[in-house]
């Protein structure tokens, strides 16, 4: 008997390996694995969550989530990033933005398309190309410009063979939040080419000194797919709630299969999702002083040692002496 050379393909991610040997570990440890706020999840949303138990809303949901769920997810779209989408048909609540960026890829790439995938990159987008059959390409950003985004190299990579590309605003790892006119070019040259863009937004709202423009905002085309979660802005990696949004063609797609993958997001997280969404910001304002006071630290300290070069150091110091 043999495994399948879609799974032996995949290599198990080094950042996970990192983290199972800290969980391991004894001592008091710095953790920088895996993306995760070390903040508690805000009270309201464990209370809503808690009550949610309790009155026994515990049961399976809509494949496509709480209805309650998609207005809250449609509503902060429109407010907070200009996007609009229909919540009855163009938005799936997943387990996790994960989830959602693998049932995705799986509706829009298949054996023999290309997944064009800038980095450096958060390495998932390659394992989820790969679990679709279709095959990443790998688009390296200049470290000169502090990894910005390369529209004219991320566009000559795209081809008829393109099923989608993989744009990351804020990114993990880099932190870079990318120019409106670069994510415009390359969604619009995925077009011309019938592919899709895969937005990944979940580091939205955890950002210090620019505010990020939402890829699907800035186009007309109807080729975005906007992948977001509760995990980064919420600190609630753990309760898995994420969704996509975007063309009801993927998104009744996507929920089609969800059905087959685990059915429908926690329903108890779905109402702490709920009050996350709609209830006060200020856990999350909270989260981002700490976040850009630590940001500000380290990137002093790197600049501190000799010979260290590091773009996205060099970029927080310019914007630091400018506010002095
Ligand atoms: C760039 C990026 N996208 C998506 C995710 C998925 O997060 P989650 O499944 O918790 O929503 C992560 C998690 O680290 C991430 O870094």
């Amino acid at each position: 008997m043999e495994l399948t050379d879609r799974v032996t393909g995949i290599e198990a991610s080094k950042i996970r390996e990192m983290f199972d040997l800290a969980e391991e570990a004894e001592g008091d440890l710095v953790r920088l694995e895996v993306g995760e706020p070390d903040f508690d999840t805000p009270e309201h949303v464990v209370d809503a969550a808690t009550r949610a138990a309790r009155e026994g809303e515990t049961h399976y949901t809509a494949n496509a989530g709480l209805p309650e769920l998609r207005a809250a997810i449609a509503d902060s779209l429109a407010t907070d990033r200009d996007v609009h989408v229909d919540p009855d048909t163009e938005v799936c609540v997943t387990a996790g933005g994960m989830e959602a960026l693998h049932l995705t890829l799986l509706c829009v790439a298949s054996d023999g398309d290309e997944v064009v995938v800038p980095s450096p990159l958060w390495p998932n987008y390659f394992a989820q190309a790969r679990l679709a059959d279709a095959t990443p390409v790998e688009v390296p950003l200049p470290e000169e410009t502090g990894y910005a985004l390369d529209a004219d190299r991320i566009i000559e990579a795209i081809n008829d063979d393109t099923a989608a590309v993989m744009l990351n605003s804020p990114s993990n790892p880099t932190g870079r939040v990318h120019d409106p006119a670069d994510l415009r070019a390359v969604v619009e040259a995925a077009a011309d080419h019938d592919a899709y863009v895969v937005a990944d937004e979940v580091y939205m709202g955890l950002t210090y000194d620019v505010d990020p423009a939402s890829v699907a905002s800035l186009v007309d085309t109807d080729n975005v797919v906007l992948i977001d979660s509760c995990s980064k802005r919420y600190a609630m990696t753990g309760w898995r709630i994420g969704w996509l949004a975007g063309p009801e063609e993927v998104v009744s797609a996507a929920t089609k299969i969800h059905e087959s993958t685990s059915s429908c997001a926690s329903s108890v997280s779905q109402h702490a999702a709920i009050a996350a969404l709609t209830g006060p910001d200020e856990v999350r304002e909270e989260m981002q002083a700490a976040f850009a006071e630590r940001r500000d630290l380290v990137a002093e300290r790197i600049d501190a040692i000799e010979g260290s070069h590091l773009p996205a150091a060099r970029r927080c110091l310019l914007r630091l002496r400018r506010r002095e």
